[in-house]
């Protein structure tokens, strides 16, 4: 996607010092993924598609992972850590020397509330413009407890209350506070500074901008996002409930993008899946990271492909298993039971059961029988088998890397190849028959009198 254009400049400060304890991992809370990215990357993604042009992460001092992990997804991310968590405000002062910059716009975001969409961003961003100083986003509740709440006067955003510092009539409004916040650019730092810690927790509240501004004279302004958008990811179950809901995005966005899910509740995407036109999924399908689908490629039932290319038209499963670095040209046909890894599948060739393809290239319109393997490791090394165009590999072979099958070769079912087959050769490497007339007669006759003699009493 592009990014959104404003005339303006833009500073986002992202807060991910959290604690995390709630989610009893070794992993620090905003490194956990949905649709395989994590939270923090989920929101750099979001602002700097709303037109961030600098965002600062800010860490707690034992989490070194978090501003690595933020390079690595947005490399021009800078960081900077709060020594002591005492409070969104103070976290936010941890970005003093880039609030000293003097962006146009500010906007201070949780790393932990992943969903925040870049057009609500945007809309902050807006407000500012139409020149309102603070602009907090809320959202109506079905729970506030916990919320800090907003207390309106006349259509306007007086104050926002946290939840324990708030009276029984304040605990009443379910209007709450979403947490992420913008600030007119040019009295960001000065309306930070003003924030006090004289509350229930001694912390320096970001929400506290509000009443400041209002102090000073200054507009704020209160937007609204439906409450999916803006739930924040505290525990596992959490988690879970934040997964479900970019899936929800993600099934849409790849329908309004032309493809057929047949039970989209039972697909799953990853955040970078791209699908073409007229694709169809069919039900109980899982796309790990990397995943790119042609138009009118079909992934059939209980598919997993993951760093796999599918080509126009081509077609997956029934339980097809693409690996990465799978890569399927047109028409090119993966059937039930088959595993693809490292290798390219030329246009129109099938491996339609029961076959391991793996560091391998298999040409056009080949055909590999059922139960084919490459024999691709031997415990140290990996090597590669190649198959030429319109070869036919007979059923239950394996192909012992490294090999070549030549173009329009054939392999005898059941064969061993361990040396290289010219093109438009037979290979054969698998014992001959023999036939024997009559031996199973023999036989049969044979054992049954030798069991009658065995059970037969007088020969005790
Ligand atoms: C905050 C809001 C509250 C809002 C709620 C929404 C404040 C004072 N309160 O409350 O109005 O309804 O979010 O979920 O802003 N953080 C730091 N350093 C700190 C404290 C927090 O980086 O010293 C970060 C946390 O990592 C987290 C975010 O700021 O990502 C929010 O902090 P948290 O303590 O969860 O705030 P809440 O009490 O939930
Ligand atoms: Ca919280």
């Amino acid at each position: 996607m592009t990014k959104m254009q404003s005339s303006r400049s833009c500073l986002a400060i992202l807060l991910a010092a959290g604690e995390g304890t709630r989610m009893k991992s070794a992993r620090p809370k905003v490194l956990h993924e949905l649709g395989g990215r994590s939270l923090l990357g989920h929101a750099l993604a979001a602002l700097s598609e709303a037109g961030a042009d600098t965002v600062v992460v800010v860490t707690g001092p034992d989490r070194p992972e978090v501003a690595l992990e933020a390079r690595a997804i947005l490399p021009a991310a800078l960081s900077a850590i709060q020594s002591e968590r005492r409070g969104t405000a103070h976290a936010a002062l941890a970005a003093r020397d880039a609030l000293t910059a003097g962006y146009d716009d500010v906007i201070v975001a949780f790393a932990d509330t992943p969903l925040v969409r870049p057009e609500t961003f945007s809309a902050l961003r807006a407000a500012l413009a139409g020149g309102a100083a603070v602009v907090a986003l809320g959202f109506e509740a079905r729970d506030p407890a916990g919320y800090g709440r907003f207390v309106m006067r006349d259509e306007a955003l007086e104050a926002i209350v946290e939840h324990k510092d708030a009276t029984p009539e304040q605990r009443a409004i379910t209007l709450c506070n979403a947490g992420l916040m913008a600030l007119d650019g040019h009295q960001a730092l000065s309306l930070l500074e003003a924030i006090g810690n004289a509350n229930a927790q001694s912390e320096f509240y970001l929400t506290d901008a509000v009443a400041v501004a209002r102090s000073r004279g200054l507009t704020t302004a209160a937007l609204t996002a439906p409450e999916s958008e803006v739930q924040g990811v505290n525990d596992r179950a959490q988690l879970a409930v934040a997964e479900a809901e970019f899936q929800c995005r993600k099934r849409l966005a790849i329908m309004a993008g032309g493809a057929t899910l047949t039970a989209p509740d039972t697909v799953f995407f990853s955040h970078d899946t791209r699908i073409g036109r007229d694709v169809l999924i069919e039900p109980h399908v899982v796309f790990g990271p990397g995943v790119s689908v042609a138009d009118g490629a079909v992934i059939h039932a209980f598919s997993h492909l993951e760093g796999a290319e599918v080509g126009p038209g081509a077609t997956v499963g029934p339980y097809g298993r693409l690996r990465p670095g799978a890569k399927l040209a047109e028409k090119a046909k993966v059937g039930n039971f088959v595993e693809i890894k490292a290798a390219e599948i030329g246009a129109g060739a099938k491996v339609s059961h029961l076959t391991y393809i793996g560091d391998a290239t298999v040409g056009a319109e080949a055909n590999i029988g059922a139960g084919t393997i490459t024999c691709n490791y031997d415990g140290f090394f990996k090597y590669r088998t190649t198959i030429g165009a319109g070869a036919f590999v007979g059923s239950n072979s394996s192909l012992v890397a490294p090999v070549t099958i030549g173009a329009g070769a054939f392999v005898g079912s059941g064969s061993v190849v361990t040396e290289d087959v010219a093109p438009d050769a037979l290979a054969v490497a698998r014992g001959r028959q023999v036939a024997k007339e009559g031996w199973a007669q023999t036989f049969r006759e044979a054992s049954m009198a030798r069991k009658a003699a065995a059970k037969s009493p007088e020969t005790r």
